[in-house]
């Protein structure tokens, strides 16, 4: 079976991320996938304090839910990461939780341990603006992340146009079935 694990990247819940992100969910589970989400808003993940100790192992030093979701980001087959667009990047909690990869940076750059087995993720971003450079600055940072994981980012969809907390359910029906498409493309491998 597929193992997805799923990034509700917003500070709100139940916002346009949160509507893209699950109607992606639900197209992978009907493919027959095992669909975990996290939040990082609701766990417990201290920044990256830059003490290097995880020079010597490549493991962080740092015990807080992040021990767990190493594991886990680890052992999935994808990871599909929803947020929206924070003045040009990622909502703080999920670019907290980024920052505190930089052990796996360490294990491949500075230890030069063998690369996790290659896998793939996707990105779906929403945003007010119809700035296509908001979105190519976030998805750079959301690239750089998953490579440390040895996963590329080959689908990604951004979607303009939605600021209050309905906009894309009542005004934009059509972005839905589109983040359908994009998870389909992402257990197809179509990209490979
Ligand atoms: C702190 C903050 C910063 C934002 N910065 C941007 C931005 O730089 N560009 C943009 O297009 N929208 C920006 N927005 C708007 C959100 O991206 C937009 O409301 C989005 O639909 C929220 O998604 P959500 O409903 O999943 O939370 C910002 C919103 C907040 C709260």
């Amino acid at each position: 079976m597929t193992d997805v694990l799923a990034v509700a990247g917003s500070a709100r819940r139940g916002g346009n991320s949160d509507a893209v992100l699950e109607a992606a969910l639900d197209a992978l589970r009907r493919r027959g996938a095992n669909v975990q989400t996290i939040v990082p808003r609701r766990l417990s993940i201290n920044p990256c304090s830059a003490c290097n100790g995880c020079w010597e192992t490549g493991y962080c030093v740092v015990k807080d839910d992040m021990q767990d979701l190493y594991v886990r980001f680890s052992e999935v087959d994808h990871v599909v990461v929803a947020s929206p667009l924070y003045f040009t990047s990622l909502p703080g909690h999920l670019k907290v939780l980024i920052d505190r990869f930089q052990c796996f940076w360490v294990r491949t750059y500075r230890l030069g341990e063998p690369p996790q087995p290659r896998r793939t993720g996707m990105f779906l971003c929403v945003g007010a603006m119809a700035k296509e450079l908001y979105f190519d600055c976030t998805l750079r940072i959301v690239r750089t992340w998953m490579a440390s994981l040895n996963m590329g980012c080959p689908v990604t969809r951004f979607y303009s146009g939605v600021d209050e907390k309905d906009d894309l359910i009542k005004n934009h029906p059509e972005y839905l079935e589109d983040a359908r498409a994009a998870a389909l493309e992402l257990l197809d491998g179509a990209h490979r």
